[in-house]
């Protein structure tokens, strides 16, 4: 993202979010149990995820490039029971020395970053080795149908009006070509939404940086 990112959809975002809670808070816990250890979560939003972070995390640094999410996400950060520092960045460049990290946490973001193979290498190097990321992101539909209109889509009016979000991505295989070895994967349908929508196929999983990464040089450019 820019720097002054995409402020209406962040303002549009800030109140959605809140209403699709009500399908996606599940999601979020199931994304968060059992971490410990230092956790960098990338692209905090307004810090929906906060309240759902266990009590094994010691530590938290949560980056948010907008800044009505990021001051949404200090207050969030004020009511969490672990410790969170918000601060201003972009998942391209993270605030976190190399290997500082037991965990690295996306929701719904990588979909918007604007260069996903270099968001990715970045986490592989803040993570130690062995650390993982844990993942909750829409994806590309599995059926042609629907992968064409998301293709359609994201070439006109869907990263305008969505913040740069794209709805094709495949984030999964990005993962693992990043040099992420996967562990668990869960594909959800209609997972915030209850109805179709071109966001709404979903992963939900937990990938582990190896001890030595197959690929390190992997970033690529996004579509
Ligand atoms: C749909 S919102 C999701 C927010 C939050 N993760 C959640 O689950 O509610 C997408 C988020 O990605 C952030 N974002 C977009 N581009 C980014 C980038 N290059 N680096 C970090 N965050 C970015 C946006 O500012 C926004 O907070």
């Amino acid at each position: 993202m820019a720097r002054g990112g995409h402020p209406l959809f962040a303002r549009v975002w800030a109140r959605a979010s809140v209403t699709l809670e009500r399908g996606v808070a599940r999601h979020r816990h199931e994304l968060l149990a059992g971490l410990s250890g230092r956790v960098i979560e990338i692209g905090a939003g307004n810090g929906l995820g906060f309240a759902h972070y266990p009590e094994g995390v010691t530590g938290i640094v949560a980056v948010e490039p907008e800044g009505h999410l990021r001051r949404l996400a200090e207050r969030a950060a004020e009511r969490a029971s672990v410790p969170i520092e918000v601060v201003d960045g972009v998942a391209e460049r993270l605030p976190a020395d190399d290997r500082s990290c037991d965990a690295a946490v996306t929701s719904l973001v990588l979909c918007s970053v604007p260069d996903q193979g270099a968001a990715l290498a970045e986490i592989v190097r803040v993570l130690r080795p062995g650390g993982q990321l844990r993942f909750f992101e829409h994806v590309r539909a599995t059926s042609a149908l629907a992968y064409r209109v998301q293709r359609s889509l994201d070439a006109t009016v869907w990263p305008v009006l969505a913040g740069g979000c794209h709805t094709a991505r495949d984030t999964t295989a990005a993962i693992e070509h990043a040099g992420f070895v996967t562990e668990r994967l869960t594909r959800l349908r209609y997972a915030d939404t209850g109805i179709s929508f071109p966001a709404s196929p979903q992963i939900l999983g937990t990938a582990t940086r190896p001890p030595t990464t197959a690929n390190p040089e992997a970033a690529t450019s996004s579509p």
